[in-house]
């Protein structure tokens, strides 16, 4: 078999590396990074964590700018107001949460574009109809998580609770339990941390099928399918795997030198764009762990399992932890099971996936690009 190398174009175009890395595929005012920060529409993420709360986040990263008081509190009444599903959702949800292939995250992705049947404007991409539908969305998937939840566990879904924020109110339909301030303020620092990230693998993926100009739901369900996956968002789930793998700080050693031995990947680890360090890492880690000292203090050996395998990664790999390592931990000082980690890394990044879709269709470019054909040439049918 003689195999081609030429491109599917008439004309030179420049190659890609191996998974576009390092190439810009495009233009964004949402989010930028360096080696040293994240910064959403002008905000560095450590200021967002220190300072402001996960509903401004979302308000920042739908409409470009800090909400004012007053736009506050009408962006809180719209969430509370959309948090409703549609008749027979928590039928659908038990129906999938009871299925002998049942997966979170699939199950997820099948209720988002369920409701997408029953939004009144989910054909419509403009600004203002797409602006309706992200704060739908924003709102709904915390309860959709809710219920698929309260399926696996036998029990009636909670109702929203306008006296929570968006993560107590996330946390509630997780566990079925009214968290307390400390509880919701840790997973809202998480909800901050993992909204946005400019072009990653499923904003990219929601960016592809907005640029065919499909709709805004269609877009989050494929953005859900590429989160998760283990190499991008369900390497929260697949880390606390392997910290409990690990098990004790004791063997934090043996398990790497076995690892690395068989060519296996520490999940949690490693960037595709921050080559030294994450510093969401560190953001989480610092929360997770004090809310542990004062709340979870079984967690707290984990916890050192965690610390230690990054010290020794960071010596013997010169690979640093990422967002996912401490904030499996965080989640699991916070008791929410394990199978939800990716779900809730959903319920942020929505946030960044709706942004992406609005900047795509309000100045849209199909975007296909080419491959290098690497397959044979002049194969004749009747004579093979
Ligand atoms: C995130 C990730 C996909 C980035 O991948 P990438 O930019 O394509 O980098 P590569 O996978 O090519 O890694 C470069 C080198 O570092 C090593 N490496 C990267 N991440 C590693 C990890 N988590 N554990 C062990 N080695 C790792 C690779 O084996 C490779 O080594 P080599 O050059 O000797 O072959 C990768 O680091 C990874 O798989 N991490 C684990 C999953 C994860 O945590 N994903 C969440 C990302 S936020």
């Amino acid at each position: 078999l003689t195999v081609n190398t030429t491109t599917n174009s008439e004309s030179k175009p420049k190659a890609a590396s191996g998974g576009l890395a390092g190439i810009i595929a495009g233009e964004s005012a949402v989010c930028k990074t360096t080696q040293t920060a994240l910064i959403y529409r002008g905000y560095e993420i450590a200021d967002l964590v220190a300072h402001a709360t996960f509903e401004e986040v979302m308000y920042l990263l739908l409409k470009g700018n800090k909400p004012s008081t007053s736009e506050l509190a009408d962006f809180r009444m719209r969430l509370a107001e959309s948090a409703r599903l549609p008749d027979g959702s928590f039928e659908i949800a038990t129906r999938i949460a009871k299925a002998p292939s049942f997966n979170f995250m699939d199950a997820l992705r099948t209720m988002v574009a369920f409701i997408g049947h029953f939004d009144p404007q989910s054909q419509d991409n403009s600004t203002e109809a797409e602006l309706n539908k992200s704060i739908r969305l924003l709102s709904q998937i915390p309860l959709l998580i809710g219920q698929i939840q309260a399926a696996r566990e036998n029990r009636e879904p909670v109702r929203y609770d306008a006296n929570l924020t968006h993560a107590g109110n996330l946390l509630y339909q997780i566990t079925g339990k009214k968290p307390n301030a400390d509880e919701s303020k840790l997973l809202d620092s998480s909800l901050i941390l993992y909204a946005e990230h400019d072009f990653n693998a499923s904003t990219f993926a929601s960016r592809v099928i907005a640029g065919t100009l499909s709709d805004m739901h269609s877009a989050v369900t494929g953005a859900i399918a590429a989160l998760k996956g283990p190499l991008h968002g369900g390497a929260n789930e697949a880390a606390l795997d392997m910290i409990q793998e690990i098990g004790t700080v004791d063997n934090v050693d043996t398990f790497l030198e076995k690892a690395f031995a068989d060519k296996r990947k520490i999940m949690g680890f490693g960037h595709r764009v921050y080559k030294n360090g994450d510093h969401r890492a560190e953001l989480i880690r610092r929360q997770g762990r004090a809310y542990a000292e004062r709340y979870k203090p079984s967690a707290l050996p984990l916890f050192d399992v965690g610390e230690l395998t990054d010290k020794r990664m960071r010596e013997q790999k010169n690979i640093f932890p990422n967002l996912d390592w401490y904030s499996a931990l965080a989640y699991y000082a916070l008791d929410i099971p394990i199978e939800l980690f990716t779900p809730v890394f959903v319920a942020s990044r929505v946030s960044g996936w709706c942004a992406h879709i609005m900047e795509q269709h309000a100045n849209n470019k199909l975007i296909r690009p080419l491959s290098r054909y690497t397959g044979p040439d002049d194969r004749l049918w009747m004579e093979s």
